[in-house]
């Protein structure tokens, strides 16, 4: 690569995609209120693999939320991809979110009675693509995640980490330009909590993803090339983990799905 397209690409990667700023979230109970998020501001470059870390009941899952569109803000601002979260309708979230948003849940969330391509597929039915469209981009997802000899199991017939790589492939398929992840690993042993990890690092890498993970674990957050930490509702701390990440743990996606076929065995 010449240095101006190096200095190209870095520019394409230092522009914010997640912008958060002085964001609250007051839940009423009675009389109670309890301030799940006590003014946060943040952001989060295009690109990047940003975990969000903090004990139980710490703000994370209210804070993915609001980023996602799912639960309103009781103050402050959320621009994602130029736009203003806060500000939407149901309606206009709704399509936002389906055109732009990929979810990887900890509870994998599949259809049982659908196949790894068919449950890969699915979200591209809501966006009105033909079956067969539907049917090719679901395939190449599922052989991203090294999963083409599972790809007509259904998910009672694949292991815990075989169904997340289904879960990763699911939120891959439309092309999203963000992706969230509550407590991703949180069904998973550790080793292929492990797995799923050097999965999501290199879906981030060579697919040019932005990656937003919470978690409550800070060994999988050191996966992550940004790690934020929050206690009580607020941003304790934030570190360029980048330098760690480069020096280690990264394994080509690949070699993760060799490992993945021996899963069968067990
Ligand atoms: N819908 C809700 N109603 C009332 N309180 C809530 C609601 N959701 C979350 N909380 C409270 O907000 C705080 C943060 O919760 P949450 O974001 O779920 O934390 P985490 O995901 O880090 O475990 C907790 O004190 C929780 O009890
Ligand atoms: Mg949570």
């Amino acid at each position: 690569m010449s240095d101006t397209v190096i200095e190209q690409s870095k520019k394409e990667k230092s522009k914010p995609v997640i912008i958060v700023k002085d964001l609250y979230k007051v839940y009423r109970i009675g009389e109670n209120r309890v301030r799940a998020l006590n003014g946060v501001s943040f952001s989060i470059n295009r690109g990047e693999f940003c975990a969000i870390v903090g004990t139980s009941g710490s703000g994370k899952s209210t804070l993915l939320n609001m980023l996602a569109g799912l639960e309103k803000p009781t103050k402050g601002e959320i621009v994602i991809i130029g736009e203003h979260m806060e500000t939407k309708s149901e309606n206009q979230l709704v399509r936002f979110r389906r055109e732009h948003i990929g979810f990887i849940f900890q509870s994998f969330n599949l259809m049982g009675t659908m196949n790894a391509v068919e449950n890969v597929a699915l979200p591209l039915t809501f966006q009105g693509v033909s079956k067969r469209e539907r049917t090719k981009r679901a395939k190449k997802m599922v052989h991203l995640v090294g999963l083409d000899k599972y790809w007509d199991h259904r998910p009672n017939q694949m292991s815990g980490g075989q169904q997340q790589r289904v879960g990763v492939a699911r939120a891959l398929v439309v092309n999203p330009e963000i992706i969230f992840a509550d407590e991703p690993t949180g069904n998973l042993d550790s080793n292929t909590s492990r797995e799923i990890m050097n999965l999501m690092q290199n879906v981030v890498r060579e697919q040019k993803r932005t990656l937003i993970m919470v978690t409550h674990d800070n060994t999988l957050a050191s996966f992550a090339d940004k790690i934020i930490r929050i206690v009580d509702g607020k941003i304790v701390d934030m570190v360029d983990n980048t330098e760690n990440v480069n020096a280690g743990t990264a394994e080509v996606v690949n070699k993760s799905s060799e490992e993945n076929n021996h899963e069968k065995g067990e």
